[in-house]
Formats: structure tokens, C-alpha cells, sequence
């Protein structure tokens, strides 16, 4: 374990890495197809619940996936990347952090704040209950409505980091041909550079 906090990732943080990756592609593109759904069918309502199941997946993988992380520190970034490259590298994995939690947690806000008062039943078999809405946020449609606004435009935001995040690990991998990718992808030490 130790050796791989030093050259690389440990199998179980790239687990993460990719499950989540994967679960949150899908989420975004399930979330801005469920928009134009009718929702009067039954079938919109059960992709609103996977949609919701999903979610609350990924904000129990995402905490799990922090203490992970506390516990086995990453692998520092390349050594001649540019001090201002850091910086946005820094700045893109706490901004895709934070939405990991900020998704989920607008999106059990917006269900909890609407006056429908649809339960969540994650996967059909446990209902979450709702959440405590501040009454500073005015009625239940406005709450909603704020709600919405973060959710839609968290996403966005999401979008654009993941697109940010997959065209870095690109440029990593053929442009300055280092190992940032492949650590991602194998637990093997990477090779000394001759
Ligand atoms: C990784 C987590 C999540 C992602 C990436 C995600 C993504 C999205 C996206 C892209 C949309 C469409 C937004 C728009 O353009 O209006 C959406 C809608 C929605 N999401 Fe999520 N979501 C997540 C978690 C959750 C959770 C946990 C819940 C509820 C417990 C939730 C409830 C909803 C609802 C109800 C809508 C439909 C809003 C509407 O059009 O009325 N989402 N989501």
C-alpha cells in the first residue's frame, strides 16, 4: 500500500476512480435526457428513481472514496508540470469533489423542498427520507425551484470540469507522454526514465 501512495494509485482508489467516473456519466446524460420526459408515465417516474437511486450511490462512494483518500494520500503530480498547471489540476479534482457531493446533495434538497411530496425509494426497496428544508427559502415551489436552479447548473459545471479533467489526462498521455494516466489505470510502479 505504501509503495503505491509513493509511484501510483492502490487498486481500490482506481475502483473508485472508474466506478464513479462511469456512475456520473451516466447521471448527467440520464438527468438531462429525463428533462423532456412527460411526467405524467409511469416509466419517467422509475428513471427519476434510478436517477435518484444512482445518486445517492455515488454520494456514499464519494464519502467513502474521501476517507480513502485521507488514508492513502495520491501520488504527487508529475514534477515538470508547470506550477500554474498544478494549480488548475488542484483546482479541477476539488472542483469535481465538490460536485460529487453537491449533485446529490441539491438533488435530495430539490425532491425533499416540492410540494408533489414524492418519496425516494432507493432501488424500490428503501425509502429515504426527506430532508429539512430553511424556511428563508420561501414556499415549497420556490425552494424547489433553487434547488433546481444549483442542480441544473451544478451539472453544467460537471460537465465541463469532466471534459476539462479527460482532456488533461489526454494531453498527459500523448502530448507529454508522462505516466499520469497509466497510474489510473495499473497499480504497477512506473519505469524509470533512462
Ligand atoms: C452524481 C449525482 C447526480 C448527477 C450527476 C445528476 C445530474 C442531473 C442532471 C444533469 C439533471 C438535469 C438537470 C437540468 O438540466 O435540469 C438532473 C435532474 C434531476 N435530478 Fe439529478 N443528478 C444527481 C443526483 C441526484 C439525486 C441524488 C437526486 C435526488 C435525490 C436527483 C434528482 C433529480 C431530479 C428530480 C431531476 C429532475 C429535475 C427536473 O427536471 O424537474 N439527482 N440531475
Amino acid at each position: 500500500m505504501l509503495r503505491n501512495t509513493l509511484s501510483g494509485y492502490g487498486l481500490i482508489a482506481i475502483l473508485f476512480h472508474w466506478t464513479m467516473a462511469l456512475m456520473i456519466v451516466f447521471m448527467l446524460a440520464l438527468g438531462l435526457y429525463m428533462k423532456q420526459l412527460p411526467l405524467t408515465e409511469q416509466s419517467t417516474f422509475q428513471l427519476f428513481q434510478l436517477h435518484k437511486s444512482i445518486g445517492f450511490v455515488v454520494l456514499a462512494l464519494g464519502l467513502l472514496r474521501i476517507l480513502w483518500r485521507i488514508v492513502n494520500p495520491v501520488p504527487r503530480l508529475p514534477a515538470g508540470m508547470a506550477g500554474l498547471e498544478k494549480l488548475a489540476a488542484h483546482a479541477g479534482h476539488f472542483g469535481l469533489y465538490a460536485l460529487i457531493f453537491a449533485m446529490p446533495v441539491t438533488g435530495w434538497f430539490m425532491v425533499s423542498a416540492s410540494p408533489w411530496g414524492i418519496p425516494t425509494i432507493l432501488f424500490n426497496i428503501w425509502p429515504v427520507p426527506h430532508l429539512p428544508v430553511p424556511s428563508a427559502l420561501g414556499s415549497q415551489e420556490q425552494a424547489e425551484s433553487f434547488f433546481k436552479l444549483l442542480h441544473e447548473y451544478g451539472a453544467y459545471l460537471l460537465i465541463a470540469l469532466v471534459i476539462g479533467h479527460v482532456a488533461a489526462a489526454l494531453k498527459h498521455h500523448f502530448i507529454a507522454r508522462d505516466d499520469t494516466l497509466k497510474r489510473m489505470t495499473s497499480t504497477a510502479p512506473a519505469k524509470a526514465k533512462a
